[in-house]
């Protein structure tokens, strides 16, 4: 799968957003080790905090299927903007794959790649607390 086909995957996500109070359609596609795509929308709702990205949908579905090791996650929105992954996706991610590769795509099909360490420096992980239970 190259990064433009996972790109696709993620655009291709767009029309199920459901996004009646933003209006702001995300779609996400996570490449796992094994080479299994597992994709996502935003799910908003009346409860607006209640509302779950596209990132972390995709995530989700995929850790609940028994995947954890990822290799890539494309992401994009159809505005101008690159649309870059919220701080909570970044956290969220970060349990799984602090190095993620990450494509950031945007409304012309455009793409910036990144990865998550980048995105979020000096993460809180795993191994935070892990130091922490050996000093207790
Ligand atoms: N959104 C995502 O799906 N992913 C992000 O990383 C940023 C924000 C969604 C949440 C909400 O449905 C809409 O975009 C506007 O914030």
């Amino acid at each position: 799968m190259t990064d433009t086909e996972l790109m696709a995957r993620a655009a291709a996500m767009l029309e199920y957003a459901y996004v009646p109070y933003s209006g702001f359609p995300v779609g996400a596609a996570l490449l796992c080790e094994d080479g299994t795509v597992y994709t996502g929308c935003n799910v908003e709702n009346a409860a607006y905090g209640s509302a779950i990205c596209a990132e972390r949908v995709a995530a989700l579905k995929a850790v609940s299927e028994g995947q954890r090791k990822f290799n890539a996650l494309a992401v994009t929105g159809r505005g101008d903007q690159y649309c870059f992954p919220c701080g909570a996706c970044r956290q969220f991610l970060y349990e799984f794959a602090p190095k993620l590769k990450i494509l950031v795509g945007r409304g012309d099909g455009t793409f910036l790649t990144t990865t998550l360490d980048r995105l979020l420096p000096n993460g809180f992980g795993p191994e935070t607390l892990a130091s922490a239970a050996q000093q207790a």
